[in-house]
């Protein structure tokens, strides 16, 4: 059995993730999602706000559980009994980050190594980032999220 983790910020979680979701839960029995810490960004949800819409999003998903840690992917992962963590490729501009994250993540535990999946063309040029700057600036986001994502954000966007 193989357990694997897609690891992320899920700021919120977009239409891209989900694919990524659905397509490695069918590759492994079980995976996990984890809402972890990236100390580069400000997310503007919170941990518990960012699970849920996971919860949500992925409820048709049998194999699919939901965690959050905020500590480091390699514990999460050896915590869980992970052997793979996934991650989605969508350009070459994302290649040098995700490199340097998973020989890091191998440097800090051998046994865990890092899968990536290219994101489908439809969703190659998508980020939570720029998803979020949409909706700041009055944009139409429902082509981008799931849509109890798209209401969570605007009701978000109204309360800032
Ligand atoms: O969606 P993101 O922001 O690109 O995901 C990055 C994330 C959260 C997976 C990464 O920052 C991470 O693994 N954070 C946990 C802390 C950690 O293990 N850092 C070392 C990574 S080499």
């Amino acid at each position: 059995m193989i357990r694997a983790i897609y690891p992320g910020s899920f700021d919120p979680v977009t239409l891209g993730h989900l694919d990524i979701i659905e397509r490695a839960s069918k590759i492994y029995d079980e995976l996990l999602v984890g809402v972890l810490g990236n100390n580069t960004k400000s997310p503007l949800f919170s941990v518990d706000e960012r699970v849920t819409m996971l919860k949500e999003v992925t409820k048709h998903l049998d194999n699919v559980k939901i965690i959050s840690s905020d500590g480091l992917l390699v514990d999460a992962a050896k915590e869980n009994d992970v052997q793979v963590i996934v991650r989605g490729l969508r350009a070459i501009t994302d290649f040098e980050y995700e490199l340097q994250m998973a020989q890091t993540n191998r440097m800090l535990n051998k046994d865990i190594d890092t899968m990536f999946l290219t994101t489908s063309v439809e969703y190659s040029f998508l980020s939570s980032t720029t998803v979020k700057e949409i909706a700041h600036f009055g944009g139409d986001v429902s082509k981008f999220l799931p849509a109890c994502v798209v209401d969570r954000l605007k009701e978000k966007m109204i309360i800032k």
